[in-house]
């Protein structure tokens, strides 16, 4: 079995490499290629990732190359995880949105709505040559904003999924608070990509005992410590939400807060140089405990998961053994939302695909937010697709924490200020 990674320079790369060699019952990898145009960069992980195989007694081979056309040739499933511009990118995106009062956010807000109009070019023209060379692949993308990029490829006809560590990342979370084995949580999560809650918390499976209630009535100031959210807001929506619905239900308290303090961007910067330097040394053969500092928790599991079902390696014992939460068409699923929308949702994940389970009814508190911030999505990936400016202020103006004209205005101009050499319509 063949994996292509593009973006395999990245620092993320020996979480997965990680994943890889603890999984290999799940998913046994003969050849694992780190696709990336960072020559120095792909060096240095490509030879950790061989350190880390090694030391595991994974006997994967650990090739590089910088063209894409020969690396993702012949591979069962292609990762996307790129980032258009890098963290200098994400840096702007951080940064000018504060100006105008709004969040600065790498995916939320107009910051996200930058990171999708640089991002969906690039990722639609390698699934097109996924699509050439290699028909039959996978294409999983992690590559953020993950609901608008994967919404890019499913109406580009592409074999795609999304997916996102954090699902996950709460799975392991509750199991922990709940002092039960991750596998035993299912959860019952429901939304769109960094904007979810979770509806129920079961034991056991997708029919398990909700212990939601439980949850939050034992453990609803761990969670709300975790969220970064007050807890009598937790028990309003007797829900648990995602962190990222801070962005919404604590917005201007965010922005005065990321507005006094050194960015996401430059913090993880920081990190990357350590972690650079710490990959260098010859006798480094296992990720790093820094690498937990980045938000990327579990993702290596969610991806070996879910790769492992995609290709038919995983475990098929039974239904629940193969529901992972995914990014797929709506189909209904969310009886409010088009069919045509991403939503993130627990799906039975097999080689034909991501099958939505049923969903529970969502309550208006909920569904509204997520069917606003669904068009917003349609009208950035219009943005992103067709450029101009009027696009790039209607997706603005349409998303639940600008909808002003003021502010939309202003930073639409800013946006396009900021992404002159990423914009090629500009
Ligand atoms: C979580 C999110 C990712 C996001 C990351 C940011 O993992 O699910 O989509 O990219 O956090 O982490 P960072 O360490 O880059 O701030
Ligand atoms: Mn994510």
């Amino acid at each position: 079995m063949k994996i292509a990674v593009v973006g395999g320079g990245s620092t993320y790369t020996p979480e997965l490499i990680d994943g890889f060699a603890r999984l290999r019952d799940t998913l046994p990898v003969g050849e694992l290629v780190l696709i990336d145009p960072a020559a120095e960069r792909l060096d240095v992980i490509g030879g950790l990732a061989r350190r880390i195989f090694r030391r595991a007694g994974h006997d994967a081979a650990v090739t590089t190359t910088a063209d894409l056309d020969a690396g993702i040739e012949g591979a069962d499933a292609v990762l996307l995880q790129l980032r258009v511009g890098g963290q200098a990118a994400r840096l702007q995106d951080e940064t000018w949105p504060l100006e105008c009062g709004c969040v600065g956010q790498e995916t939320t807000g107009a910051g996200g709505l930058a990171k999708a109009l640089r991002t969906v070019p690039v990722v639609l023209d390698i699934a097109e040559r996924v699509r050439r060379t290699n028909p039959g692949a996978w294409i999983i993308d992690f590559t953020n904003p993950v609901g608008i990029v994967t919404r890019a490829l499913l109406q580009a006809g592409h074999k795609a999924i999304g997916l996102c560590n954090a699902a996950i990342h709460m799975q392991r979370k509750a199991a922990g608070l709940l002092g039960v084995p991750p596998e035993e949580v299912h959860l019952d999560h429901y939304g769109l990509n960094h904007l979810t809650w979770e509806l129920g918390v079961r034991l056991g499976g997708p029919d398990g005992k909700d212990v939601l209630p439980r949850l939050l009535a034992e453990h609803g100031a761990a969670l709300a410590e975790f969220l970064q959210m007050p807890l009598n807001l937790l028990e309003r929506l007797g829900a648990v939400p995602s962190s990222y619905l801070r962005y919404y239900y604590r917005h201007d308290e965010v922005v005065g807060e990321l507005g006094s303090k050194p960015s996401r961007a430059a913090e993880v910067a920081a990190i990357e140089r350590e972690l650079l330097e710490m990959y260098r040394d010859p006798s480094l053969d296992t990720k790093p405990d820094l690498l937990s500092r980045r938000g990327g928790a579990f993702y290596s599991e969610a991806a070996v998961a879910l790769a492992a079902s995609l290709l038919g390696t995983g475990s098929a014992e039974g239904r629940s053994a193969d529901v992972q939460v995914v990014n797929v068409r709506n189909s209904g699923t969310l009886p409010f939302l088009p069919d045509d929308a991403v939503v993130e949702v627990p799906a039975a994940v097999s080689r034909a695909g991501a099958e939505p389970l049923p969903a529970p009814p969502v309550r208006p508190l909920m569904a509204g937010l997520i069917a606003h911030v669904t068009a917003y999505e349609d009208l950035a990936l219009d943005a992103a697709l067709h450029g101009g400016r009027d696009r790039v202020f209607d997706a603005l103006l349409a998303h639940p924490l600008v909808g002003q004209y003021r502010e939309a205005e202003a930073l639409t101009d800013r946006l396009l200020a900021h992404n002159r050499e990423h914009l090629a319509w500009l």
